[in-house]
């Protein structure tokens, strides 16, 4: 549920009956006609078919959690939880404080789902006017409930009947209730209060049952990992508009520089083009120049962009439905690399083109890891930067070498989607140890960062960072590359970053 606010003891509104009386009326009638179903509807039914086929005769709770307060009675932008997104279609910023139950059916098979919600309030309600979260007057327009069941094909109810849907029949020898409890900590509470009335009372029956919201919580997000083809296409216009917001990101370098604190600039001209195309940024945009790229989550962009410095920007354009690009690109910010930058850029690239092709179904997720890895580690090696008799098989060691990880630290990939780290509660059976399969869409996205006080590395590397980061999808017999149409060898970027952002 939504944090509650603090309202400013000063403010006060008209009470007065007449008052009451004259803001109820002399209002036109509201459009007639519901929405369509919508498309992300029609999948999310099935999505929901499949969670439902895996916890038969159970009580399933989904929330989409509340509104977080920035200061005072000034809330962040909503943002629903994935999981409730994923069975809902519902993106943007629906709908705080919505809760999806899945109600096993009375006829013994399956589920009957419904949505719990705070609909819009008639203009005879004093929360038309006076509801700074939810009135007309201050949030504008909002679904009925008549309206969100047309459009995502689902019964709807008013949050206030949640509760006794939540308690009904629970108990030892009744029915079993699981909740997403990071989703939203109040309706937990709620589900663990409804058990201790119920009598589940014991330490056992308590830990079991918080082990169970665990179990439906890695479910939910085990089962986001293959994606259907609208996922998919959601997938590539998110990855489109990435790209045009790179193009915008090059065009402007020479901007940046000019108006000092460049890497403001570039964090406002890629997030411009986000909110323009889709719904914002995925996540923080990383735009780093010069030494700030060998920071992994340089997120503050307090510096400055200068001629014969790498910028490394990382950013995502998320759709309206909330799936998330993740790329990056490294360019020279002159348009030409130095040589120690263009040495640095190629070792990076041919990592990831081995992490690239061992995108397939078949391998195992590590595979892409391992294989991006050993081109790094060989590198570093060559350049004779590991410790004095290390061989390329001690060091690729998992136990006892891995000295390479001092230059890069992070892994090769992750899966992507709703979550720019989609998929983060599934095991890692079902993860880093698992098969690819068809459907998939995870990020490659090796990397070199020489910190400028790493005396362990030559002066000419100290303070060049390279990530090349592409979202690939696994096809039936291998990999297409989401975002392929930017530019990525060192003579590509550099013609790219000479043409002004042009390809
Ligand atoms: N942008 C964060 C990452 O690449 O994982
Ligand atoms: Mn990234
Ligand atoms: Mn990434």
């Amino acid at each position: 549920m939504s944090e509650k606010q603090h309202k400013a003891e000063h403010r006060n509104r008209p009470t007065g009956a007449a008052f009451m009386a004259f803001m109820r009326e002399g209002w036109a009638p509201r459009a007639a006609g519901l929405p369509e179903l919508s498309e992300a509807a029609r999948y999310a039914a099935d999505r929901r078919a499949a969670v439902s086929a895996q916890f038969p005769g159970e009580r399933l709770v989904i929330p989409a959690g509340g509104l977080k307060i920035r200061s005072n009675d000034t809330d962040y932008v909503f943002r629903p939880h994935s999981a409730f997104a994923h069975l809902t279609g519902l993106g943007a910023d629906r709908e705080p404080d919505a809760v999806l139950v899945l109600e096993p059916s009375d006829s013994g098979t399956g589920h009957d789902a419904c949505l719990y919600f705070v609909p819009l309030a008639d203009r005879d309600s004093e929360e038309f006017f006076a509801d700074s979260r939810s009135g007309e007057f201050w949030v504008g327009s909002r679904p009925t409930l008549q309206s969100a069941s047309a459009e995502l094909g689902l019964p709807t109810r008013h949050l206030s009947e949640l509760p006794d849907a939540l308690a009904k029949d629970v108990g030892p020898s009744g029915l079993a209730v699981r909740v997403v409890r990071e989703a939203d900590r109040e309706v937990a509470q709620q589900v663990d209060e409804i058990r201790t009335q119920a009598g589940l009372t014991s330490e056992e029956q308590v830990s079991a049952a918080q082990e169970s919201d665990q179990q439906l919580t890695r479910t939910l997000s085990t089962m986001r990992m293959v994606k259907d083809a609208w996922e998919v296409q959601q997938m590539q216009e998110a990855v489109d508009a990435t790209a045009t917001a790179f193009d915008a990101v090059v065009e402007q370098l020479p901007e940046a520089v000019r108006r000092g604190r460049g890497e403001r600039w570039i964090e406002g001209v890629f997030g411009l083009h986000a909110r323009h195309a889709g719904n914002g940024v995925g996540y923080d945009s990383i735009c780093a120049a010069g030494d700030h790229a060998t920071t992994l989550h340089w997120i503050r962009n307090t510096g400055e962009v200068q001629d014969g410095q790498l910028l490394l920007l990382d950013a995502g354009v998320e759709t309206d439905a909330l799936y998330t690009a993740d790329v990056t690109r490294t360019v020279p910010v002159s348009g030409t690399f130095t040589a120690p930058q263009r040495r640095v850029y190629e070792a990076v690239l041919e990592a990831q083109e081995a992490g690239l092709a061992a995108v397939r179904p078949g391998n195992r997720f590590k595979d892409v890891h391992a294989a991006a890895i050993e081109v790094i580690a060989r590198h570093l090696l060559d350049w004779g930067l590991l410790p004095e008799d290390v061989t390329l098989e001690q060091t690729l060691d998992a136990e006892e070498g891995q000295f390479h990880r001092r230059w890069m630290v992070h892994g090769t990939s992750h899966h992507l989607g709703i979550d720019v780290h989609d998929c983060a509660q599934a095991l890692r059976a079902d993860y880093v140890d698992a098969e690819l399969r068809e459907g998939m869409v995870l990020t490659v996205e090796p990397g070199l960062y020489f910190k400028a006080d790493d005396l362990l590395v030559p002066e000419e590397l100290r303070g060049i960072g390279v990530r090349i980061e592409d979202d690939v999808v696994v096809t039936a017999d291998g990999a297409r590359n989401l975002s392929a149409m930017l530019p990525r060898t060192p003579d590509e970027v550099e013609a790219w970053v000479r043409a002004g952002g042009v390809r």
